[in-house]
């Protein structure tokens, strides 16, 4: 029914009644969220090409339609598809999610899969991803056993790994907006010598252009000038009011730090992105 790792529905995405492609779509929990946003026949897409997985999501869609007032079945419509060969038009949709799908993917099919996302969004579009990540070592054992990557578990990478992944596309902007702790693979029950801990983590890649200085990758990092004056001005589009701190991007985050400055505390990433400051 439900057999996704974070959430990617945020109502910051979905403002101006987007057309929100959800590619993978289990018993279609998310598709019902994101309808809740655009209300309107068609404007959110799920593609899966299992047919079992499609009548599943469509038996619980028609339940839905019985027990909420607000939702009607045509809002969302099902499309038999492929994550690797996705059956849109370029630059047709808004917003594009996945959860707990492109984890299975193992390094060439997901850079398809990421490529088509990028394909069928539009310009400035929104991607948003939630999957596994983790920064302990796989033994290849487990990363190639299908069954478990197909439950989740054994194709978590490392974080940074799969941000490199997306901006690798060429999506401009990345936020981290979440990290939270999701499993443990012990070597009681797997074949590993050690413990290995997993995350899930909820990632947005806009399709901004990509800076000539490289994406703008946001993990909650923050600077915070404590100076004589009221403001600093870097002269690159960043204020910082005095002692309020002000979200950046790692990129900026490193440059403000290499200024040298005894005035501008920058702060480590907490993974929870949520929004404002400055790239
Ligand atoms: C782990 S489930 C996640 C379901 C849902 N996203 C959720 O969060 O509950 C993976 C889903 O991806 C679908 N799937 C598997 N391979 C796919 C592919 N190549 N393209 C699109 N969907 C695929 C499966 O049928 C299933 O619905």
């Amino acid at each position: 029914m439900n057999y996704g790792c974070g959430s990617t529905v945020n109502p910051r995405d979905l403002g101006q009644n987007p057309t929100v492609l959800y590619v993978g779509v289990g018993g279609g929990m998310e598709l019902l969220q994101f309808s809740y946003f655009n209300r309107r026949p068609g404007a959110v897409i799920g593609v899966d090409p299992v047919a079992r997985m499609l009548d599943v999501c469509d038996g619980n869609l028609r339940q839905a339609e019985r027990e909420n007032n607000w939702f009607k079945r045509d809002f969302v419509e099902l499309r038999n598809g492929d994550a690797l060969q996705l059956p849109l038009e370029d630059e047709s949709v808004d917003v594009a999610a996945q959860n707990c799908l492109f984890n299975i993917f193992k390094k060439e099919l997901l850079e398809v899969a990421l490529g088509e996302m990028h394909r069928v969004l539009k310009p400035h579009g929104r991607l948003v991803l939630s999957d596994p990540t983790s920064e302990d070592l796989m033994p290849e054992s487990l990363r190639n056993d299908d069954r478990l990557r197909a439950l989740c578990l054994s194709g978590a990478m490392p974080l940074q790994q799969y941000i490199d992944f997306i901006t690798g596309i060429g999506f401009g902007t990345v936020e981290v907006r979440a990290r939270r702790p999701y499993r443990v693979l012990a070597p009681e029950q797997y074949d590993t010598d050690s413990v290995i801990f997993i995350e899930s983590v909820e990632i947005c890649a806009i399709k901004d252009p990509m800076p000539a200085d490289g994406p703008c990758v946001f993990t909650g990092k923050h600077a915070i000038y404590y100076g004589e004056e009221a403001y600093f001005d870097d002269g690159n589009g960043h204020t910082l009011l005095h002692n309020q701190p002000l979200a950046v991007c790692d990129k900026t985050a490193k440059a403000l730090g290499n200024l040298g400055r005894k005035d501008i505390y920058i702060t480590g990433s907490t993974w929870f992105y949520d929004g404002g400051g400055c790239c």
